[in-house]
């Protein structure tokens, strides 16, 4: 009986250390309630590896995640949340779409925990500027993705006997190729982000930087009712005789998966779609090519995904915001999430070896880009203008590629209006 005594006790001793560590962890840890649309195959383990360096911290992850490509349901979501004074602790919130949150009162500063790690010296100007409200950081940056990419299947591409496009003119050509060998050239899904994320590449590939940020940033009405909007709006419009007749209101990673199994040839898509590829066990280079988008090879479409806290009263809570916005910007979370999310790191020197060649020829284009002036900020994600002339725009853009009466000139003419929307 005595011999049984200690082994008794241990369990009550290591209950009550159980329970005081407990309380100990309690009292310090956060909760952050998190925003954001990540819920496909790849961007599903990219959110993962965030939550987990989180959790690594001490602190409580509260997902929030709203389901639909590009944001546009999540941010209706967030404005309805804060509208009615229930704001998560953080959100996905990109490009210009920061400095109108920051405006109305509602982010928290992050710029104590972004000068104590000198954020200036490991994010170039083009990503610390948008992430910065007055001089003060409102926002961390995650990764940076390329948006102006086309992946292919080479085993579609090899049957059709075409080669993976470097031109409009190449693009037609497989396309025609392609659709002669039965399958489908262009996975596509029918939503306007999506009709916008081709519109810009086409934009873009045809029409140059210059004529892009023209266009598209500045929203300059004289080349928006140009003869080369003319032609990008025509040859946006010929790509649709290449899709399937599913496409209408398809989610993005399912016209991914589509080039995935070898039923199309081709997608027009950021490097998020890399990530899919990547959770479907495919090797780059092998089962899958990444080329930049016809005519875009020197150019680089910029999309930056980022998050904002917003005004928390808890301290616990505030303190885990800000081990969260510290966890995003270290090296060591920088090179999982781009991993798994098809990105590359936004923080300088991140060691590039465990990445793959699309991501390989994506850094090194960032960099050239930025110092040629061809690094231009992506319309479709939320990176060039405001987002109330952004959706003007895509619903312009999708108008277009869905109407069968629509002219160029008229698209056109709508594009202007669109564009002057505040
Ligand atoms: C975001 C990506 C996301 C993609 C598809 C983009 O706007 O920046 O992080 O994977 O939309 O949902």
């Amino acid at each position: 009986m005595t011999s049984t005594r200690p082994a008794l006790r241990s369990p009550c001793i290591a209950l009550a250390v159980v329970t005081l560590g407990a309380l100990h962890v309690a009292a310090h840890a956060g909760e952050v309630e998190v925003l954001h649309w990540w819920t496909s195959g790849g961007e599903a383990k990219a959110a993962q590896a965030l939550k987990g360096s989180l959790q690594a911290k001490g602190h409580v992850w509260k997902d929030f995640a709203v389901a639909g490509g590009g944001g546009d349901a999540a941010m209706t979501v967030l404005k309805s949340r804060v509208v009615s004074g229930n704001a998560p602790a953080a959100a996905q919130i990109k490009g210009p779409s920061l400095q109108d949150w920051a405006k109305e009162g509602v982010l928290a500063s992050i710029d104590d925990v972004a000068k104590a790690e000198k954020w200036d010296t490991l994010l170039p100007p083009v990503v610390s500027d948008i992430m910065k409200y007055k001089g003060n950081y409102i926002a961390v940056p995650v990764n940076v993705h390329r948006v102006n990419w086309l992946w292919a299947n080479p085993e579609v591409f090899k049957k059709a006997g075409a080669k993976v496009p470097g031109s409009w003119d190449e693009f037609f050509s497989a396309a025609d190729a392609i659709k002669k060998a039965g399958l489908t050239a262009v996975a596509h899904g029918g939503q306007p982000w999506q009709d916008l994320t081709t519109f810009e590449a086409v934009a873009l590939g045809l029409g140059g930087t210059e004529f892009y940020k023209k266009a598209l940033v500045q929203l300059d009405p004289a080349s928006l009712k140009s003869p080369t909007m003319e032609k990008v709006l025509t040859t946006f419009k010929r790509i649709k005789d290449y899709t399937d007749k599913g496409a209408s209101g398809r989610d993005w990673n399912l016209a991914t998966a589509m080039v995935i199994k070898g039923e199309a040839g081709m997608q027009i898509m950021g490097d998020w779609a890399k990530g899919e590829f990547i959770a479907a066990g495919k090797v780059p280079g092998k089962d899958f090519v990444c080329v930049a988008a016809p005519g875009s090879a020197k150019a680089f479409t910029f999309n930056i995904d980022s998050f904002a806290m917003f005004k928390l009263k808890n301290e616990a809570n505030v303190k885990a915001q800000k081990d969260l916005a510290s966890a995003i910007m270290s090296p060591e979370f920088q090179e999982t999430f781009s991993l798994n999310k098809g990105s590359i790191p936004v923080r300088m020197g991140v060691k590039m070896d465990k990445f793959d060649d699309c991501a390989k020829a994506s850094s090194a284009d960032f960099g050239a880009t930025a110092k040629s002036g061809a690094l231009v900020p992506s319309l479709a994600h939320g990176m060039a203008v405001a987002s109330s002339a952004e959706g003007a725009i895509k619903d312009v853009v999708s108008q277009f590629w869905n109407s069968d009466k629509m002219s160029a000139k008229d698209a056109m003419d709508k594009l202007a209006s669109a564009a002057k929307t505040k």
